[in-house]
């Protein structure tokens, strides 16, 4: 897709489509107003607005076909929501809106009046994130697959001084999106076509194209590096297990910081012998989502640059039961000698990321951030919504939720301490991998900082997030991608990061 902006007035553009916005200033009752200060499109909007046809309400859709006075060939008024609300990120969903909305009507290419009051370039990469991750499908196996795809859209601006910024800002942003769609194209394979080895491949081949470092390991390396928690996980299935490691290490950064990236990239999670119920248990296949993250976010880290270096770790492997599968009850030592009881062989991510941790800290990594759909719990804590943050360290989530805010990715931070420990404590080993009911989500964040140390860290449960349940107007249902463009943010800022 060719995305390009123009500084033009908006009723000269030749286009298939043409896309306006209009906001709802009213408090009780809708007052639209255009965001797009243009003569000849007011005229048109002018009746609409009369007869209540054109409200402002986020993301209704309004057509105008040939219409009068106007270049495009088509208008599409698209609902802005409420006025004092809008900013950036409803910018970013509507952007998306608008591409698939052209999709549903077979239009290819469209054009975007951006609002005047939005600093320009920001716009224009929220804008190209907007429509690259909204032309995503997830028809992948279908055999009548659409394959509509917007070939090219352009952002209609008002006149910069500093064109090149603009388009610096929109490349970006299309090398984000990509990212981000790399990882939800990713989270949709069944395991069947995405086994640990073929996810490592897929890592690699990312590498390769981007110029990263790559290294994939099997079992007999991981067994070398005494990572017994990984391999409890991955000894009942037929399937071998792929230790990933991905570097952007470019000559100019400095020595230290480090920042390290890690994943859990269980390719099918059926529990193991604490086998899950039949329902739903087809969704597990997306429980490689952190690892998914991860490739996303080094695939952009590579092509943007950042003079930072960085380091990921994936932890990839399916839990399966068999007879050779860890029993409930088993004991098994993670990579920093720590003994682990396994009460439920279903809490498995923490037992992967566990040794991840623990061999990203030994690589160098001097701050840590792990994602994973790691826990039901914070599921049942925080819904659908919010991606949960657990930390060890106040002042790096304050950074990292910092980057949250521009990239419009809503999370929310979740309390750890001490306390819960307690509910992880074994009587026949150093600490136990389930601590019961309550807190699901924060006991398996208590277990996960047992293998940081002293390193600042953050965790990411997206369990409940990094697959849509139900579609939204900018977003198909299925993987999201969340937390890809927070963590190339906060990477591509972490430079600047006192530390
Ligand atoms: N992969 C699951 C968590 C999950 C749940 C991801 C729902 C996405 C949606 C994880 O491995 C798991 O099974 N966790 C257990 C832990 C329990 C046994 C302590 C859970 O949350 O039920
Ligand atoms: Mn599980
Ligand atoms: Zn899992």
């Amino acid at each position: 897709m060719k995305i390009a902006s123009s500084p033009s007035v908006p009723s000269t553009v030749e286009t298939e489509l043409l896309v306006v916005l209009v906001a709802d200033t009213g408090d009780k009752t809708p007052a639209p107003e255009l965001l797009a200060s243009d003569r000849a499109i007011q005229t048109l909007a002018a009746p609409l607005i009369a007869a209540s046809d054109l409200t402002g309400k986020f993301v209704e859709t309004v057509w105008l076909l040939s219409p009068a006075g106007v270049a495009a060939k088509r208008i599409l008024f698209l609902g802005a929501g409420k006025r004092d609300k809008f900013c950036i990120t409803e910018l970013r969903k509507l952007a998306g809106a608008a591409a698939r909305t052209a999709k549903s009507k077979k239009i290819k290419s469209f054009a975007l009046v951006l609002p005047e009051f939005l600093e320009v370039p920001a716009a224009a990469q929220a804008a190209a994130e907007g429509i690259v991750t909204g032309d995503f499908d997830v028809d992948t196996y279908r055999s009548d697959r659409k394959d509509q795809q917007i070939t090219e859209a352009t952002l209609i601006i008002q006149p910069v001084a500093d064109a090149k910024a603009v388009e610096n800002s929109i490349a970006a942003g299309v090398i984000i999106a990509d990212s981000q769609n790399l990882t939800r194209s990713l989270a949709l394979e069944p395991g069947n076509f995405l086994t640990p080895t073929i996810l490592a491949e897929r890592a690699r081949a990312m590498c390769e194209e981007t110029g990263l470092t790559c290294e994939v390991y099997g079992s007999d390396k991981m067994k070398e590096l005494k990572m017994g928690a990984f391999l409890s996980v991955a000894q009942g299935s037929e399937e071998e297990p792929r230790l990933v490691v991905m570097r952007y290490e470019p000559a100019t950064a400095p020595a230290s910081p480090v920042l390290g990236l890690i994943g859990k990239g269980i390719t099918f999670d059926s529990g193991g012998i604490s086998i899950k119920p039949g329902d739903g248990m087809e969704k597990m296949k997306y429980d490689m989502s952190g690892a998914a993250t991860m490739i996303g976010t080094m695939r952009a880290i590579a092509l943007l640059k950042p003079n930072v270096r960085v380091i990921s770790i994936l932890c990839c492997t399916e839990n399966m039961p068999s007879g050779k599968a860890t029993r409930p009850g088993d004991v098994a030592h993670a990579m920093n000698g720590k003994s682990i009881e396994i009460i439920n062989t279903d809490a498995e991510g923490r037992l992967v990321l566990a040794d991840g941790l623990c061999y990203a800290r030994q690589l160098g990594a001097t701050h840590l951030i792990d994602a994973a759909t790691l826990t039901g719990a914070v599921v049942i804590a925080l819904g659908y919504y919010n991606v949960g943050v657990f930390t060890n360290n106040d002042e790096f989530a304050e950074e990292f939720l910092i980057s949250t805010e521009r990239t419009g990715e809503k999370m929310w931070r979740m309390p750890i301490d001490q306390d819960y420990f307690d509910q992880i404590r074994s009587d026949i080993a150093d600490i136990k991998n389930t601590g019961g009911r309550w807190g699901g989500a924060i006991t398996a964040a208590m277990f996960l900082k047992e293998f940081v140390e002293d390193k600042p860290w953050i965790h990411l449960d997206i369990a409940g997030t990094a697959w849509l349940e139900e579609g939204k107007a900018w977003m198909p249902k299925g993987p999201s991608g969340v937390s890809v463009r927070s963590l190339i943010d906060f990477a591509r800022n972490f430079t600047n990061i006192p530390k």
